[in-house]
């Protein structure tokens, strides 16, 4: 069978299932005769695989947007509570629709809808969330904001997502909750975060910033959890500058996430509970409604590249692809993430490899150099009034002790990405040139160390 014959999906699917090199089997002519290109590398002299070619621009930009911005600026409402119908209800609908939710509350960043579900899940002093030390800071300043304790589990070094079986273990008798984190937009191991969630009855908040349209078992992500959450940052897949937004299905929640981003009011106006400012504005709603007709054609852009990518990369010895859970079946690709095995490139570090491939012209680069069990902020927060207050010294002892997480060593050491929001909209020719790139620094794996 050859790859053009499967749809998006299939193809998909047996990636995430570890089967595609079954699948593919017999259509891919052995390696070294794939690609021919064991010529100079362009660090020591030799034509570069890919010159005088630019990478698709981001964050999008079109007539259609700047209309909308204009149109905002000219209609003088620029305050969400200024209109039932502005730009930020209406988005609040449209995102709400576009990935399965009942409803959503637009914010002003994704940290902001992180914060805001903690707060109105009731989370605070004495509570503990579990989430993933591979990660921006929001998603802990989220939990620290609510002088919550953010308890990181491990990683599986192959998908880069929490492992299931460490989060289990660090549930204590004040975790309150579990924020998976869906890296580079791929979905999280859910069936098992949810079931671990059920047994020991904690709540679910999807960290879904990187993840927007990403689909897992027949639901996109951000819908599975009992609240999801997105960004909207510049660099993000569909991004406004600045911007986060929260999913969910139950309405009683949503309505307390409402007012608790509503600096505690809600919509029935009366001021109910303590809450940050935390709304949308309606520029940055208009910056998203702008581009909202090609948003699923470029999900499906950067889905057709990452397959045709993985699909290429597969026979270069160590190089591996992020590894996707089964019901995987699609990805945001904000970052396009491989392991670098440098046993496989004459042991050469990662940044000789790194360097060798740039000067073919293709940019590939770590992603978060350490994870955050080792910034300062936990040392810090354990000085502080609050946390010795509503923590037992043992717990903190024992938090402190326990914040070691080696696998996210592992893979903040071995993990290569190509920043994928605008690039993965690029021709097959420039997936080809990442993969050309690629193939002819490990042809040339010899010459690393010279380098
Ligand atoms: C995984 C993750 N969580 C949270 C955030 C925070 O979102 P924002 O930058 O919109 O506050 C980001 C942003 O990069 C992120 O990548």
């Amino acid at each position: 069978m050859n790859k053009n014959d499967l749809t998006r999906r299939q193809f998909i699917a047996a990636a995430s299932a570890g089967s595609l090199a079954a699948v593919t089997s017999g259509t891919i002519p052995a390696y070294a005769n794939l690609t021919g290109k064991a010529s100079k590398l362009a660090i020591l002299g030799g034509n570069p695989v890919r010159k005088n070619k630019s990478w698709p621009d981001w964050p999008y930009w079109d007539k259609k947007v700047e209309d909308s911005v204009v149109k905002t600026t000219k209609s003088r409402i620029w305050c969400r509570i200024q209109s039932k119908t502005g730009t930020v209800p209406t988005l609040e609908k449209k995102f709400a629709q576009l990935i399965g939710a009942k409803f959503c509350v637009a914010t002003g960043s994704g940290t902001q809808a992180l914060h805001t579900c903690v707060e109105a899940l009731g989370i605070g002093p004495g509570d503990e969330v579990i989430t993933s030390p591979y990660t921006d800071p929001g998603t802990i300043a989220s939990i620290l904001s609510a002088r919550a304790l953010p308890v990181l589990a491990d990683l599986d070094t192959e998908s880069y997502q929490l492992d299931p079986d460490d989060v289990e273990r660090k549930i204590t008798e004040n975790t309150r909750a579990i924020m998976p984190v869906h890296m580079m937009g791929q979905p999280c191991d859910m069936g098992r975060i949810m079931q671990i969630a059920k047994k020991h009855n904690l709540k679910v908040i999807e960290d879904a910033a990187q993840a927007h349209l990403a689909e897992y078992k027949g639901k996109k992500l951000g819908t599975i959890g009992d609240l999801g959450c997105f960004s909207f940052q510049s660099s993000k897949t569909i991004a406004c500058g600045e911007g986060g937004a929260i999913t969910g299905n139950d309405e009683e929640l949503m309505d307390k996430c409402y007012t608790v981003h509503n600096h505690g009011t809600s919509r029935r106006g009366l001021t109910e509970v303590a809450g940050p400012k935390y709304r949308m504005n309606e520029f940055e709603a208009a910056v998203l409604l702008g581009q909202w007709d090609g948003i699923e054609e470029r999900f499906e852009r950067r889905n057709e590249n990452a397959a045709h990518l993985t699909y290429r990369l597969k026979d270069v010895p160590g190089i591996v692809p992020q590894k996707l859970y089964e019901g995987t079946a699609s990805g945001s690709f904000y970052l396009y993430a491989m392991t670098y095995r440098k046993e496989h490139f004459n042991n050469a570090d990662r940044s000789k490899f790194l360097k060798a491939v740039a000067a073919e012209g293709v940019s590939l680069s770590p992603y978060i150099a350490k994870g955050l069990h080792r910034e300062p902020w936990i040392e810090n927060i354990l000085k502080t009034k609050v946390y010795k207050k509503m923590y037992s010294a043992k717990r903190l002892r024992q938090y402190r002790d326990q914040i070691d997480c080696p696998n996210c060593d592992k893979v903040c050491r071995e993990m290569v990405m190509i920043w994928a929001s605008g690039p993965l909209l690029g021709s097959r020719s420039d997936m080809d040139d990442i993969a050309d790139a690629i193939e002819k620094v490990y042809e040339n794996r010899d010459k690393l160390n010279s380098i």
